[in-house]
């Protein structure tokens, strides 16, 4: 476009002497036209061959020159003169927009780009999101902090040390060496714990190594503290039954949140205790639904210290467990069936039910509970002697029944009846064939207050304080080689270690 009109400017200039413009003004030329001028006015493009045609023709005002004039002086010299309106070719313009288009064009390069740009952008923050999202359900699912969580517990059990230390330099009036040492070791501990918070979890279990033999020495101090005196008698062998039973219990050591969180606090946890294998340390966890009735996941741990770091955790689903009642002896996992009198056996090396039997006259279904547990009808015990439930009957008015039952076949071998109304304990364990009941004394503490002999059928009140973590006891397991009973207290798993008397009554 922009060639053709300026060729048709230069052909203009040919036109020899005279004057001439476009673009509105009125040139004259003092000859006429030649034939050659003819043949390059023929050549200009299709909008320019009007003005050359109307031209040539030499006629007057014709559109759509309107200004355009011809006409002969007294010479004989023709004269014309054209007005081209600026309308029949806006040159300016045309190149404006020519620029104007060559701009924009580049606009909408980087534009284009840009949008590719975001478009990349877009699907690298969808895999983000993707990404959070999973990690989000992961979290949701645990519901908290593993590391932040341990953390805390260790707080908890410095903090006891320290409450301990205290009251033991109070009770030492002479030397106290010793127990000044212990103050400075515990204090340093209070100090790593805050040093190591930042870092990862895997220093939770050098701590609680630590922790382990700081209690050790506060223990072995206590004793040499009472050895004029001496109230802690010697522990029985290792399930050995030659003691004359329960005379006190340790204060709780913390060892964590149940792996599901702060919501579940129902459950049980413990370890399996098998009379062939005795020192076997497969530990279990079994928190309930938030609703606390029914048991789904448990997991299970080969020794202590996974448990402690949440690694090589064997998880399982069974469908369904009912209340906190459950036990595990010899590597299989006893519980009330879901919504039923049936008790089953559950194998845990392939997780499958074994065996399910109706356990005779057993109420059922939240009938005769614990105090504050619901769902507990049946409660499931082992000691020494093998595997236990203890529940209530109609016939029983509620009050305890105690029954010895064939681990394999579950079929009830020898049943108690106490005189001990079940819904006014708050849960009870078995040590050689004994029952232990516990009671609520307040928020901070239960008591064992009560006993039943199977061996005897004696049955008796005790006073042994027992304090706690949190306001409520849901399940207590013993174990009869390391003698501790295993605690589940609102959500958090607690250990005892259990004293007893030392002559046979
Ligand atoms: C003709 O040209 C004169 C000036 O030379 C101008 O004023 C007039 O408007 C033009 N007429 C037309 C129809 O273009
Ligand atoms: C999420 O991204 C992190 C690193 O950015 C990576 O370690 C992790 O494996 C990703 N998780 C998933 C579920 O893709
Ligand atoms: C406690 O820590 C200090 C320095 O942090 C150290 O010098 C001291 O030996 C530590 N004491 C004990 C008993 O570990
Ligand atoms: C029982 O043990 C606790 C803590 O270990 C102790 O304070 C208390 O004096 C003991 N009671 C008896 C009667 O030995
Ligand atoms: C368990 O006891 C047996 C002997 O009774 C012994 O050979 C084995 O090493 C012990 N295992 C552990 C983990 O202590
Ligand atoms: C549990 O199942 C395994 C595999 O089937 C079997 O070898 C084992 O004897 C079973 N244990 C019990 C106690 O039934
Ligand atoms: C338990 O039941 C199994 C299988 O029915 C049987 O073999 C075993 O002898 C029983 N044990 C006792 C102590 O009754």
């Amino acid at each position: 476009m922009a060639q053709g009109l300026g060729f048709f400017l230069a052909l203009l200039s040919l036109l020899g002497p005279g004057s001439g413009t476009v673009g509105g003004q009125t040139f004259a030329s003092s000859s006429v036209p030649t034939l050659a001028q003819h043949k390059h006015l023929t050549t200009v493009p299709l909008e320019e061959t009007s003005v050359a045609t109307s031209w040539a023709r030499g006629s007057t005002v014709s559109q759509p020159f309107s200004n355009f004039t011809g006409s002969v002086n007294d010479h004989g010299i023709c004269q014309c003169s054209v007005s081209l309106p600026d309308t029949t070719f806006p040159v300016v313009r045309v190149e404006r927009l020519e620029f104007t288009a060559q701009i924009l064009s580049q606009k909408f390069e980087k534009e284009l780009s840009k949008v590719k740009e975001y478009v990349h952008l877009i699907s690298v923050y969808e895999k983000r999101l993707l990404n959070l999202t999973v990690r989000v359900e992961i979290m949701e699912k645990n519901s908290i902090s593993y590391t932040e969580l341990d953390f805390e517990l260790i707080k908890i059990e410095v903090k006891e040390m320290e409450k301990l230390i205290i009251r033991l330099k109070e009770s030492f009036v002479g030397s106290t060496e010793i127990v000044d040492q212990l103050e400075v070791e515990i204090r340093n501990m209070t100090l790593l714990v805050q040093k190591l918070e930042t870092l990862d979890k895997n220093n939770v279990l050098v701590i609680r190594r630590e922790i382990l033999a700081l209690k050790k020495k506060l223990e072995e101090c206590e004793a040499s503290k009472n050895e004029h005196t001496p109230l802690v008698p010697p522990r029985p062998a290792p399930g050995s039954c030659n003691h004359g039973g329960v005379v006190n219990i340790s204060r709780p050591s913390v060892v964590q949140l149940n792996w599901r969180g702060f919501s579940y606090k129902y459950g049980a946890w413990g370890r399996d205790y098998s009379p062939e294998q005795p020192n076997k340390t497969l530990y279990w966890v079994a928190p309930l639904e938030t609703s606390g009735q029914t048991l789904q996941y448990y997991r299970l741990y080969n020794t202590l210290d996974n448990l402690l770091l949440y690694t090589q955790v064997r998880e399982s689903l069974i469908r369904y467990g009912q209340g906190s009642g459950t036990t595990v002896y010899n590597n299989n996992m006893y519980v009330n069936w879901y919504n039923s009198r049936n008790i089953a056996r559950v194998n845990l090396s392939t997780n499958t039910v074994a065996v399910t039997r109706q356990l005779p006259d057993a109420a059922y279904n939240n009938r005769f509970s614990y105090a504050n547990v619901a769902w507990q009808d049946m409660d499931f015990a082992v000691d020494e002697h093998g595997l236990w439930v203890v529940y209530a009957t109609e016939a029983s008015t509620g009050n305890i029944v105690i029954s010895l039952l064939n681990d394999t076949s579950l079929v009830v071998l020898n049943t108690w009846v106490t005189k001990q109304y079940k819904p006014s304990v708050s849960s009870t364990f078995m040590v050689c064939g004994v029952l232990y009941a516990t009671r609520t004394l307040n928020t901070r503490s239960e008591e064992i207050f009560y006993y039943y002999d199977t061996n005897t059928r004696k049955e008796g009140n005790l006073a042994i304080l027992m304090p706690k973590m949190q306001e409520r006891v849901q399940s207590i397991n013993y174990h009869p080689f390391d003698q501790k009973l295993y605690v589940y207290n609102d959500g958090y798993l607690l250990n005892y270690d259990l004293f007893f008397q030392k002559e046979s009554k």
